[in-house]
């Protein structure tokens, strides 16, 4: 059944193959039953959505990474502006509201304290409010106006992987969905559809090359103290769940950094071999951040490339299958996510269950 290991090893593996079946489903679920495959988003929650004039997702540890390239969704697709942010902060120091505020709540669980007290907080002040989570009638599911489901199936690996991209492609039909309400013309012109069978391709042709990655991470990771991911845009943000990951499970001190400030103060950390990992996926600033690999490789770090096919070279290391940029987070994280796992199996540790960590935090 969907909450046993089966075969594998370890939850979090048999998580990471089951990312481009949770694409499926979603595609699935959101789609009408009609012949013409458009995707269904109850028009309660768009008429709601339409009226704000700024998204704010509000979200914890890698359900606030998936809220970073949501906001990016949200811009480009439907022309609100739209930030995330952390919900420990935000319940406490919030910052000053726009007149009509629509608020996201990103959470696998639904349980997230920290989340909740915003929620609450919100609900207060009678603004209107969306969970995206993966369990039916959790609470913030309960206390929210609105929910929508990932369909991502139980996630029991402490170290969350396929919840993560489920987010973002939910929150990718959510935007299509508004933007086309709101006749975004860049919402109409991009096929969602089409897009995510790719990703979903895409993401197993990634997950058919374990052996690779698994190679990689032992010459990369094994037996180094810390490491960098880093990259501009939305490769600055799959840098920042890439690290997550990696300290996550393998306790290795993994930071994600956005590649123009590295040079700013932490490059004084690089040294002979230090890993430094770089997503290249956004054309406008391919060419500045693959500038920055240099400035690292003349500084002695170990370089790795995990590049979309447009923009590779003979001289990178991982070249992702062809998706629409907007998209590339839910491939460019596969990779990242086997190194954390594998790391961690090479350190012999308990992949699924890392110290101190627990899947679901009901304190704040
Ligand atoms: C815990 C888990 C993380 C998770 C975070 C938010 O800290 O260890 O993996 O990202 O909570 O959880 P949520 O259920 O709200 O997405």
């Amino acid at each position: 059944d969907a909450a046993s290991k089966g075969t594998y090893p370890y939850y979090m593996l048999k998580e990471i193959d089951e990312e481009p079946a949770v694409m499926r489903r979603i595609l699935s679920n959101y789609q009408t039953d009609d012949q013409s495959h458009e995707f269904k988003i109850d028009t309660e929650i768009l008429d709601a959505m339409q009226q704000a004039d700024k998204l704010y997702i509000v979200a914890a540890g890698t359900s606030y990474h998936a809220g970073l390239v949501g906001a990016t969704l949200f811009e480009k697709l439907t022309d609100t502006p739209a930030e995330a942010y952390l919900a420990s902060e935000f319940g406490y120091h919030m910052p000053l509201l726009t007149k009509h505020p629509f608020f996201i709540f990103l959470t696998q669980s639904g349980e997230t304290a920290d989340s909740r007290q915003v929620l609450v907080k919100i609900n207060q002040m009678h603004l209107p409010t969306l969970t995206i989570t993966n369990v039916p009638n959790s609470t913030l599911s309960r206390e929210a106006d609105y929910t929508l489901l990932l369909y991502a199936g139980p996630e029991i690996a402490v170290a969350s992987t396929k919840a993560y991209t489920a987010q973002i492609a939910v929150q990718a039909v959510l935007a299509k969905e508004l933007g086309e309400a709101k006749h975004v013309q860049a919402a109409q012109a991009f096929d969602l559809q089409q897009q995510l069978s790719l990703v979903a391709a895409g993401q197993q042709q990634l997950v058919d090359e374990k052996d690779h990655f698994k190679e990689l991470a032992h010459d990369y990771l094994a037996d180094q103290p810390s490491a960098f991911y880093i990259g501009r845009g939305l490769d600055y943000d799959v840098s920042l769940e890439a690290a997550l990951k990696l300290k996550e499970v393998s306790y290795i001190l993994a930071e994600g950094f956005a590649a123009g400030e590295l040079k700013h103060g932490t490059i004084a950390l690089i040294q002979d071999n230090t890993p430094v990992i770089a997503f290249l996926t956004d054309p406008t600033t391919v060419g500045l951040t693959r500038g920055n690999i240099k400035e690292v490789q003349a500084r002695g770090a170990h370089t790795m490339t995990i590049v979309s096919q447009a923009l590779a070279t003979a001289d990178d290391q991982i070249i992702l299958p062809d998706v629409d940029d907007l998209l590339t987070p839910l491939l460019s994280i596969i990779p990242a996510q086997l190194f954390a796992y594998y790391a961690s199996l090479e350190k012999g540790l308990d992949v699924d269950k890392p110290r101190n960590l627990a899947k679901s935090v009901t304190v704040e």
